[in-house]
């Protein structure tokens, strides 16, 4: 864990970044005055609303009415947490900030992989800009695979050679541990290692932040006796379950279309990339995880699975569905005709008929439905049991009610049964805990707060509020150990992400100005509560702001256990990969068990 960053290196960072630079990443500014304006990338915005303040380094939408500073718009824009949006920019700015040991010594060996990875893509890159590269970047351009893309993607070819990268490493004085580590040499004994990746076109993994965390390798000339694709083995920056391919090209058309595609093959994401669709993810062949649907969710909630239409595809695409739901991500499917993937699809028939193909999703129960009837018997009663608990368990993960009934009426309509009856079964099962979705709290906190008590998760939230409104210093002190969404109140939510923007101009905000600032009464009526609760004089607020905390991240520590609990239970049942679940599970056992003790708070107070 690292150490209390200081007050001034934080304004150290916020000075070295200009705040008009980093939005026009996302969009596009005009001058205006002393202002900038652009379209508000927050809300759909037809007349632009957003203005940046270059003089007080400060953005603000009219619209939607979020501001703040640079580390608000990375923290709205990227979902960053505090702590992350600062590493972020303090390493743009080359500001290096202090850590732990232990964590210098990981983010030593991530730099290094971050730096082996670049070299390797540029080396790729200028392969298969090379004469030797001739035979691979035909075969792109045979494959309809554009410069344009090419560049996009960085692609690039390992010559087909056995130790071609491990020679250009010793010109370039790359270590051959490093190659090793990194995965792109393979080492049988002392003598005898051998490039990983040999005769393949690459494709870089690229993360959000522009980093290379590894490769996929595709032969270009068919071979029996080798695998189509190799990947880089699993590093301490690649982590197959974490990653999207195409995300970091993708994520800017996710957002402003509020929809994301997912495609399996990397050479699917491409096609429909050059096709202009940009909007695509790819899951690189491997099943979809809780990991995934959570990124894609920083940007949108509306995925649509595009499968083969092979049964395995299928298959894949139920899972994923569910795991989808789960998140709250709102699922349909699109299956291509039997032998085609996207990319084929795309070449054979342009891209017309696949916008087409786009616009008729089928919903998730219709498409459930369909390879249920193929998986079991309708006609025998053990058959259609097994078909509605199957339905059921999936129209159970729904979180918006009304769509959980508009499936429910499907599913009753196809198969000519009483709606009655399915909600009733629905119900029993909802009761067996394994059908329980994996996350409880989203769907239980909103009506317990209009109806019971105040819980003590309520109180502590409270509790938080009142102390910052006493004294604005405990503002910073709560988010080094909490994030917003530790916050399940929307409403303190909203007043804790405009505190943060404002704490930055003015460290000593008084209420007056917050009170005049926010618009909506329900808003304005809870910050009018707390401002007349402020936390009494003889209270020990340490130990307050102690114990708030405690309570706060033991829920989230407790529901993250219950949630991977579920995971490692469907992982194992599927009979698919579960160490990594266990791995966190048992990494937050640790920190709950951290939590527990109390030996988590970084200074003595
Ligand atoms: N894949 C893999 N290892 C394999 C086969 C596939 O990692 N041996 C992954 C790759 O990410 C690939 C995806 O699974 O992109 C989908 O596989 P497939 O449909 O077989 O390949 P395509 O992407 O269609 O590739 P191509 O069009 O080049 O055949
Ligand atoms: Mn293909």
């Amino acid at each position: 864990m690292t150490d209390k960053i200081s007050e001034d290196k934080i304004t150290q960072v916020r000075d070295a970044t200009d705040i008009v630079s980093l939005v026009s990443q996302y969009l596009s500014l005009k001058r205006s005055g002393k202002n900038y304006l652009g379209l508000c990338p927050f809300h759909s915005d037809s007349s632009p609303s957003f203005s940046v303040n270059p003089q007080n380094q400060y953005y603000y939408c009219f619209g939607c009415q979020k501001g703040g500073n640079v580390f608000n718009f990375l923290m709205e824009m990227e979902k960053m947490t505090f702590r992350e949006a600062l590493v972020f920019l303090a390493e743009k700015a080359g500001i290096a900030l202090p850590s732990s040991d232990a964590d210098s010594e990981l983010e030593r060996e991530k730099e290094a992989l971050y730096f082996v990875n670049r070299w390797a893509a540029n080396y790729f890159y200028k392969n298969l800009m090379s004469a030797s590269g001739k035979a691979a970047l035909d075969y792109l351009h045979r494959r309809g695979i554009s410069n344009e893309m090419i560049k996009k993607f960085g692609l690039g070819y390992s010559l087909p050679g056995w130790d071609n990268l491990i020679q250009q490493a010793r010109k370039d004085a790359v270590s051959p541990e490093m190659l090793l580590k990194a995965g792109l040499m393979i080492r049988k004994s002392d003598s005898a290692q051998y490039d990983r990746f040999r005769g393949r076109f690459m494709i870089p993994i690229i993360s959000v932040h522009k980093k290379v965390l590894g490769f996929g390798g595709r032969i270009i000339q068919q071979d029996e006796n080798q695998p189509k694709y190799i990947n880089s083995p699993e590093t301490a920056i690649y982590q197959k379950s974490y990653i999207l391919f195409g995300l970091y090209q993708s994520r800017q058309a996710i957002r402003d279309q509020d929809q994301a595609i997912f495609v399996e093959g990397y050479t699917d994401l491409i096609s429909l990339f050059q096709a202009g669709i940009h909007n695509v993810v790819a899951t690189s062949g491997t099943a979809l995880t809780p990991f995934q649907a959570r990124l894609i969710k920083r940007y949108t909630e509306n995925v649509i699975l595009l499968y083969d239409a092979d049964t395995a595809g299928s298959l894949a695409a139920i899972r994923g569905a569910d795991i989808f739901l789960d998140q709250g991500l709102e699922v349909n499917i699109v299956t291509l005709p039997a032998g085609t993937d996207p990319d084929s699809f795309i070449r054979d028939y342009g891209v017309s008929d696949f916008k087409k193909l786009l616009q008729q999703p089928s919903s998730l129960i219709r498409f459930k439905i369909n390879i249920l009837l193929k998986k079991y018997d309708r006609s025998s009663s053990q058959g259609m049991t097994q078909i509605i608990n199957e339905l059921l368990s999936s129209i159970l993960r729904i979180r918006n009610s009304i769509k959980q009934n508009l499936a429910i009426k499907e599913v009753a309509e196809y198969f000519s049964l009483e709606e009655r009856a399915l909600l009733q079964q629905m119900q029993t099962l909802s009761r067996s805990p394994s059908a329980q979705p994996f996350s409880r709290e989203q769907k239980s906190s909103p009506t317990q707060t209009q109806t019971k008590t105040k819980s003590k998760y309520e109180i502590a939230e409270e509790d938080l509020l009142r102390l910052v409104f006493s004294d604005s210093k405990w503002l910073p002190e709560i988010f080094d150990y909490l994030k917003l969404d530790d916050f399940f109140d929307k409403d303190y939510r909203q007043i804790l992400s405009y505190l943060l923007s404002i704490y930055d101009q003015d460290q000593n905000f008084d209420q007056a100005t917050v009170l005049k600032s926010v618009s909506h009464p329900d808003v304005s009526a809870k910050i009018s509560s707390l401002v007349n609760r402020t936390v009494d004089e003889s209270v020990d607020r340490w130990q307050l702001f102690k114990d708030c905390v405690v309570i706060l991240k033991k829920r989230h520590l407790e529901n993250r256990l219950h949630n991977l609990a579920q995971q490692i239970k469907s992982a194992q049942e599927k009979e698919t990969e579960t160490d990594i679940y266990l791995k966190q599970y048992r990494r937050c056992q640790q920190e709950l068990k951290a939590v527990e003790d109390r030996v988590f708070f970084k200074k003595d107070f």
